[in-house]
């Protein structure tokens, strides 16, 4: 696996690859890498002759008052977990400045509604910073495929989105969430945990499970799945800033009966942590 930091670099391992018509699929993350980025980078492997997978902590999605200094940056080890995995052909890792060359960026990408709702409520500027990054990576790495973790659904959502209204050409891939046996989703920021806060966390995926099994019984009333999850999150102490029952691809608000694919999300704060997770509850399947 080569490393690589400058865009020249990157633009010399991507031309022998295009010269040879391989196709490249492209993962980005933010390192502190576990399972969850390693199904991801497993599932690239899958769609695409080559594997990019890039590390950058973007500044452009945290908010003021948010965690960028304390995110944890652990470039070594995630080097060395990537090349033991064995199936990233390249660990694209940009500074600052290669990513942002005029310092704070003029122009922005803004996928309107979508980034306002859910997450979008506490986090106003979190997915401009996100469709930006992505949009630079998309453009500098021209991947046929991209590998994104469903865990973050509404960024997911946002993402495809943006894909289809600015025609890139790249397949965007969703990956399930990879959970702990507790049933925690996978998350850098789980470091941030102590082993209560761990216990608590798990009634996260637990309140969506509860929800689940009322709607797998027939309950179609959003209110109802909502208030389950909420119940659940209480026996442990836990006040979500938000859970809501949304369409899984615009993420409008669920107007009357669940009647088509839906995605029940939710955000919690669990000590010194913010943990999202969802899951998809669809009418037309059947268990
Ligand atoms: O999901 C993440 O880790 C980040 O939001 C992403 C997609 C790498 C953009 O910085």
């Amino acid at each position: 696996m080569e490393i690589v930091v400058t865009l020249e670099q990157l633009r010399e391992a991507l031309s022998s690859w295009r010269s040879e018509k391989k196709t490249i699929a492209l993962v980005p993350t933010m390192g502190a890498l576990h399972a969850g980025h390693l199904a991801l980078v497993e599932e690239a492997s899958r769609r695409a002759d080559r594997v990019v997978v890039s590390i950058f902590v973007n500044p452009l999605q945290f908010g003021p008052n948010e965690d960028f200094s304390q995110y944890p940056r652990t470039l070594s080890l995630d080097q060395a977990q990537l090349k033991r995995h064995g199936l990233a052909s390249v660990l694209f890792a940009p500074t600052v400045s290669v990513m942002y060359p005029s310092g704070a960026s003029r122009t922005t990408v803004v996928v309107g509604r979508m980034s306002e709702v859910l997450c979008g409520r506490a986090r106003p500027t979190h997915f401009v910073g996100v469709t930006t990054v992505v949009t630079k990576l998309f453009h500098m790495v021209q991947p046929d495929f991209a590998v994104f973790g469903q865990k973050d659904a509404q960024q997911l959502a946002i993402i495809r989105q943006m894909v289809l209204d600015l025609n890139f050409a790249v397949t965007v891939v969703g990956v399930p969430t990879v959970r702990e046996p507790s049933g925690l989703a996978l998350s850098s920021r789980n470091r941030y945990l102590s082993i209560e806060d761990k216990h608590r966390a798990s009634y996260l995926f637990r309140g969506l499970l509860a929800a689940k099994s009322l709607f797998d019984a027939g309950e179609r009333n959003p209110q109802v799945l909502v208030a389950q999850v909420i119940d659940t999150l209480h026996q442990v102490d836990l006040t979500p800033e938000y859970v809501e029952c949304v369409d899984r691809e615009l993420l409008d608000p669920v107007d009357g009966l669940v009647s088509r694919p839906v995605t029940l999300a939710l955000a919690c704060p669990v000590g010194a942590a913010r943990l999202i997770d969802n899951i998809t509850l669809d009418p037309g399947h059947h268990e």
